[in-house]
């Protein structure tokens, strides 16, 4: 008989308007939804027809209600919903369903008399402190739209953000404290991206933190201290009760890197992210309700923070743990067992690179051997990990351990998923019988699919996972290819993006014409139906987890006057999975001949190097620090009509790392000129070759007989 996972996922896809009307029952609707499923056609502005489609399109409801009025009002109000936790600042709270209902009541209240209102678009821009979630609530409760921008971001990157987003308001705080380096302060941030942004709020509430002050507020620009905004509030008593919205309205926009420099807005409709969301946390995390915690060591800048810190567990009426902290210097690589053990937690959320830097501090995993031995991780019934492919060894290590010292058949899980869809595309299902619409439907008891480490497991209920070539014919199983989705895709996941209806076609439906949607991974299915994601097979890189744009950090380093074509590859890295590596080209190139060091310019390369990547830490953020640079000329392949070869150049550092300089790379008949793919891999050649050099920035310069390479700087 087959598995339940395996037939919840037939339902799904063989009948989504009766497998979705039945999950549809686990919310609290203001408006009941007379379907599941809507499908139309939508004409673009450039006469362009596409399949779209709508979730409960008349169903109304409050996200905010679901999270936190209804498990109140049915008796559950002493029940704890969020434990932070913060070793950065050395401290510990905890909130009831009950005390967190006080305070986004209140807080819901102040942002309604400071002028947001349904439909208002309103930034968060904090800290991992309750006060995030305790906003982004506040913000639905209001029926307004939330769009949360990473702590880490720069302030023109955040300037991008609040420019496409044109919010009412910004919610911020006086600092973040990131790791052991003390508070960071948000005000030379928050003020440059609004100096920077075209549009400005009007609005700007500051979250004091008692580490670092915002300093004296700007009241003419609308800065305003939040905490005694909300102390007023409570003492007059203003409250705001919960707004409906229709099921097909934003609950929040999100932006991700796209393949430009400019960021998606992807948009989180209000209903299908409540459905599927609780089907998601239910089915395949086993987070059932309340007295399941569950920790995600993510932020809320990313999706998963949204999904598995904030609105799942919340929907379910469980516990979620809030981290503020690192995987490992603060203080040390036990933190996370340390959470785990002091709050029980019976599901964790973490990236590969977070387990990649615990094992490299602690090799023999004494921390969790620790823990293990005092039987303190006997609660824990998965670990979940996602953000960038998890190789096979670190799943099993952590199994190894899971098996040993977790609950029992406690599974490591890799699952696959993205900003755009919300909640996971494939995984290991924890609670298979949750997906059931049927009691008959499947044997209930049946234990979860075995894992496949190196496979990010089966599609997830509403996901039509297909595998295809480049002109969008289906592959056989085992052979690689473009992970696409099938149309309508699940609930949780976007149907546009925010005000460019025109980019969502071209960036996700144009490639197949209309009939896919284009994940941007490459992949394959096993015969066992598992699937397994390789790399993207478009120009974002992921850092520790992270998504960025090629072309966003091309455009930073453009700005260098020294620097005339840039391209960014990824690089392997062995804690952060990658790190972006640049070729450059000068934009005023020495001849070559005779003595070319000096002909390069004056300023020593390491310098040079430092002035270019700092401009990538202040343009974007520090996270997407450079990994190393060639400069060179005559070293960046083009097509004949000039788009650049960032394949090849990717495929030439993949290979080198591996120390692979003569393998063949896939050049396509197209290349203007064959000769840059061989410069190309000798200076590769030349930079990855030497292991006593930790080379950042070598240089290069065509014709020059033997060697091409002028200098190789040793990295500091
Ligand atoms: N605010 C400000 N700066 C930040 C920041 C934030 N929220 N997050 C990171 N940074 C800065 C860091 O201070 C660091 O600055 P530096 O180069 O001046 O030292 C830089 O950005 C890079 O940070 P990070 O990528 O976190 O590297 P790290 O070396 O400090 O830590 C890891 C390495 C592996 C511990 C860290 O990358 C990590 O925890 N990764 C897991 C990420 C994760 O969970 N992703 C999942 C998202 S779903
Ligand atoms: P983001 O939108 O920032 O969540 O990034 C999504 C991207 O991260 C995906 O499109 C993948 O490229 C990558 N990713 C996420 N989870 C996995 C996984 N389990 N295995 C491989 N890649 C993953």
């Amino acid at each position: 008989m087959a598995h339940p996972q395996d037939i919840v996922h037939q339902l799904s896809i063989r009948d989504p308007e009766a497998f979705w009307q039945h999950h549809a029952q686990a919310i609290t609707w203001h408006t009941r939804p007379s379907r599941a499923l809507s499908r139309q056609k939508k004409t673009l502005p450039s006469g362009t027809t596409h399949d779209h489609w709508s979730w409960f399109p008349d169903g109304e409801l409050s996200t905010t209600y679901n999270c936190v009025d209804r498990h109140v009002r049915e008796g559950r109000g002493d029940n704890v919903a969020i434990i932070w936790e913060s070793p950065v600042s050395g401290r510990r709270e905890t909130y009831t369903y009950r005390q967190v209902l006080e305070e986004v009541e209140v807080l819901a209240g102040v942002l309604h008399e400071q002028g947001v209102r349904k439909g208002d678009v309103v930034v968060i821009y904090m800290p991992m402190i309750p006060a995030v979630l305790f906003a982004a609530l506040a913000i639905t409760r209001l029926g307004a739209i939330h769009s949360a921008v990473f702590g880490g971001f720069a302030a023109p990157s955040l300037a991008q953000r609040i420019e496409a987003a044109r919010p009412r308001a910004v919610l911020t705080a006086s600092c973040g404290i990131e790791g052991t380096k003390g508070p960071l302060p948000y005000r030379p941030m928050v003020e440059e991206a609004i100096k920077l942004s075209a549009s400005k709020p009007e609005k700007v509430l500051i979250w004091q933190r008692p580490e670092l002050g915002w300093g004296k507020l700007d009241h003419a620009s609308g800065q305003r201290d939040w905490q005694e905004l909300v102390q007023d509030a409570r003492k007059r008593g203003v409250k705001a009760h919960p707004v409906p919205v229709k099921s097909t309205d934003p609950l929040y926009v999100i932006y991700t890197s796209g393949t430009t420099g400019l960021p998606k807005g992807v948009v989180r409709e209000a209903g299908g992210h409540a459905v599927g969301l609780i089907l998601s946390i239910r089915y395949l995390f086993g987070v059932r309700g309340p007295g399941d915690v569950i920790f995600t060591a993510s932020d809320m800048g990313w999706v998963v923070g949204h999904s598995y810190i904030l609105y799942g567990p919340l929907m379910v009426g469980a516990t979620t743990v809030l981290y503020e902290g690192k995987p490992v210097g603060t203080p040390d690589a036990g933190a996370f067992w340390r959470v785990v053990e002091r709050n029980k937690v019976n599901v964790m959320f973490t990236a590969p690179t977070a387990l990649r830097a615990i094992r490299k501090d602690d090799p023999e995993n004494k921390y969790f051997e620790e823990s293990g031995k005092r039987g303190a991780l006997r609660t824990l019934r998965s670990l979940f990990l996602a953000g960038e492919r998890s190789e096979p060894s670190i799943v099993e290590t952590f199994q190894t351990l899971l098996s040993k010292y977790g609950a029992p058949g406690a599974q490591v899980v890799d699952h696959w998923w993205s900003t755009e869809v919300g909640s996971p595309i494939t995984g290991i299902a924890q609670h298979a019988e949750e997906g059931l619409t049927d009691k008959k439907q499947g044997s209930p008891a049946a234990a979860p699919l075995a894992i496949k480490p190196g496979s990010a497991g089966k599609p997830m209920p509403g996901f039509d996972v297909r595998i295809v070539d480049d002109n969008g014919k289906e592959v056989p199983r085992g052979t690689m290819g473009n992970i696409v989705l099938g149309i309508p895709l699940a609930p949780t996941a976007f149907t546009t993006l925010f005000n460019d209806e025109e980019r969502f076609y071209k960036g996700y439906l144009k490639r197949f014409d209309g009939r896919w949607i284009d994940t941007g991974d490459a992949g394959y299915v096993d015969a066992d139906g598992y699937i397994n994601v390789m790399s993207r097979s478009d120009d974002i890189i992921n850092v520790a987890a992270h998504r960025f744009s090629t072309g966003a950090i091309e455009q930073a380093i453009l700005m260098h006057p020294f620097v005339g074509e840039a391209s960014i590859v990824p690089k392997q890295d062995s804690i952060k999975g990658h790190v972006p590596f640049a070729f450059i080209t000068p934009k005023h190139p020495p001849t070559g001949g005779g003595n070319n060091k000096q002909r390069l310019p004056a300023r020593a390369p390491d310098a040079l190097f430092n002035e270019i990547n700092s401009l990538v830490r202040t343009q974007i953020g520090p996270i997407a620090s450079l990994g190393g640079i060639i400069q060179g000329v005559g070293i960046i392949p083009k097509t004949r009509s000039g788009k650049t070869l960032r394949r090849v150049l990717r495929e030439l550092v993949d290979n080198a790392t591996r120390g692979e300089f003569d393998a063949a790379v896939s050049v396509p008949p197209t290349v203007e000129d064959a000769e840059v793919v061989r410069a190309a891999r000798e200076v590769v050649r030349e930079y990855f070759s030497s292991e006593k050099v930790k080379a950042r920035l070598i240089c290069y310069l065509p014709s020059m007989g033997k060697c091409p390479i002028v200098s190789l700087i040793q990295a500091s």
